[in-house]
């Protein structure tokens, strides 16, 4: 006969054993994992770290996050089931840890692991070619459909999980890769990279056009516009330096 502290054991035994076997994280943006568990401490395993709380963390949402953040941002990791840190360097050649010690689930998604309490799963972005010493400036809304895209082909495509930064993450996505001119499509949930930019036969509109789709920044609770349907919000960097 079930009494409720038997019921209470087995479903803990139940969801102990479900999380056990975390399914591996989706590792976005051409990032990798050089260390799937290493020791933090309070100093912290990365130079120039960001710390960001989040009871929606996810894997791909702290890369995402990282690389919006800054060009020189090159390190991610989550720890502690809800932490997302981002730095520029190790500070240190990391003490690996074996993975059973990052075993708290993502606080917003709780099939993958997110590191442990001074466990982090550490990723690290691609070598890339682009220029660190640019500004980003507002280049215009234009139309953009299937059949006349506003910009130049080749056209590289990438979209971000959702609730994060678009246009930010679109033009540090863009600059990475060493490419001048960055737009938001789709109502603002694709971005989209042209070396050479607008097409010729691109037809500009008013900046209202591209006021349609709201998307927030990487300040929690500010939204920015983000373009509209067939609308394509373009920005494009100079190689301004501004030291
Ligand atoms: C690695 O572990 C050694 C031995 O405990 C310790 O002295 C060292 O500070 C640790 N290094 C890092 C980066 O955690
Ligand atoms: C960026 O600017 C810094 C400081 O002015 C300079 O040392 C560096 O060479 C520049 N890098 C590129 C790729 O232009
Ligand atoms: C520019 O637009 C015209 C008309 O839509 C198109 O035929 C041409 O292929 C486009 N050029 C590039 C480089 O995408
Ligand atoms: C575009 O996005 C805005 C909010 O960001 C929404 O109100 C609107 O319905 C969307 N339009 C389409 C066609 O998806
Ligand atoms: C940390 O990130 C937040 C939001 O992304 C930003 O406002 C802040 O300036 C960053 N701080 C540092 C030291 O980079």
């Amino acid at each position: 006969m079930f009494n409720s502290f038997l019921l209470t054991i087995i479903i803990v035994a139940i969801i102990r054993g479900v999380l056990s076997q975390f399914v591996p994280p989706w590792i976005p943006l051409g990032w990798w994992e050089p260390f799937p568990c290493a020791v933090d401490f309070p100093s912290r395993i990365f130079r120039n770290v960001n710390t960001t709380v989040s009871s929606t963390l996810t894997v791909p949402g702290c890369i995402e996050l990282c690389d919006a953040s800054g060009y020189n941002i090159r390190y991610a990791g989550v720890e502690n089931g809800n932490e997302c840190h981002c730095g520029t360097d190790l500070a240190a050649a990391p003490n690996a840890s074996d993975v059973s010690e990052c075993d708290m689930p993502c606080s917003g998604d709780f099939v993958t692991s997110c590191g442990g309490p001074w466990r982090i799963q550490i990723y690290q972005s691609p070598e890339l070619p682009g220029n660190p010493n640019t500004s980003w400036v507002v280049g215009g809304c234009y139309v953009d459909t299937p059949d006349t895209p506003a910009f130049d082909r080749p056209i590289i495509t990438q979209t971000f999980s959702p609730d994060t930064d678009v246009v930010d993450q679109c033009n540090m996505f863009c600059q990475h890769r060493g490419i001048r001119f960055a737009g938001v499509a789709l109502n603002g949930t694709q971005c989209q990279c042209s070396a050479t930019g607008l097409n010729f036969s691109a037809n500009v509109v008013p900046y209202e056009e591209c006021e349609q789709a709201l998307c927030p920044t990487l300040y929690p609770g500010a939204l920015q516009l983000c373009g509209g349907p067939q609308r394509l919000w373009v920005h494009q960097y100079s190689d301004f330096n501004p030291y």
